[in-house]
């Protein structure tokens, strides 16, 4: 029994939060790809009528294979419900995405969604958050945007593939991924960079999750 294991048991877990002709969200990344695969599952033994708004191409393809219906984000004027997987998670309920370079796509859908859902595993639960926020970015506000950002005192890394070159996100944007060491007002800190010139997106979401799924040991999970 592995963390899979519990990612899997709570994902079931999960789709009672989903009812016939809903708009789903679909999140990207490890945990949403097994939600994903659950849900196809789903509406086929129960022949549900859902759609899937995806945040991704990676998670797109999933769904597509699923054979689930989908619709890009500026066709809804609503998400039922969103499920997402988290890069960090603290104490007072805010989430660090992006660890995938979705953020963007990601925070539209929690912005529109009534409900949202996020699953992580245990290891991503901290009192303050101690990892990097990725910041997406207009390539042409590279440099304004890294003399911004540490002016508020983040160190940052342009996000690279292995062989060197830059990652841009699907949106055409780069990834300045900035250490800030401990963050203890995230909210603040998330409100400042996006007021930047040149900034698309904050890694740092701050729309709560509804409810929370932490994946633990044995494939056991709880709800927080
Ligand atoms: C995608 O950009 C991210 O926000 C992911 O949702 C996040 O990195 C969590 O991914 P895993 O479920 O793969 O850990």
């Amino acid at each position: 029994m592995s963390y899979d294991d519990a990612i899997e048991a709570l994902s079931t877990d999960a789709l009672k939060f989903v009812k016939d002709g809903f708009v789903v969200g679909l999140g990207s990344g490890r945990a949403a790809t097994v939600l994903v695969k659950s849900l196809s599952t789903l509406i086929k033994i129960k022949k549900y009528n859902i759609i899937g708004v995806p945040t991704s191409l990676q998670i797109k393809l999933i769904a597509q294979k699923g054979g689930i219906p989908l619709v890009e984000a500026d066709h809804v004027d609503h998400i039922d419900v969103v499920f997402d997987g988290a890069d960090q998670i603290d104490s007072q309920r805010f989430v660090i995405k992006g660890g995938g370079g979705a953020l963007l796509r990601e925070n539209i859908l929690f912005s529109l969604a009534k409900k949202v859902i996020v699953m992580a595993d245990k290891s991503k639960f901290v009192k303050n958050f101690t990892r990097s926020v990725p910041v997406e970015v207009h390539p042409l506000a590279r440099n304004s945007v890294t003399a911004a950002i540490k002016k508020l005192g983040g160190k940052i890394e342009l996000r690279s593939l292995d062989r060197g070159y830059p990652f841009f996100t699907e949106n055409g944007n780069i990834i300045l991924d900035c250490n800030f060491g401990v963050i203890k007002n995230p909210k603040e800190l998330s409100q400042k960079i996006k007021q930047i010139t040149g900034v698309m997106e904050s890694g740092i979401f701050i729309r709560k999750p509804d409810v929370i799924y932490r994946a633990k040991e044995k494939g056991k999970f709880d709800i927080i």
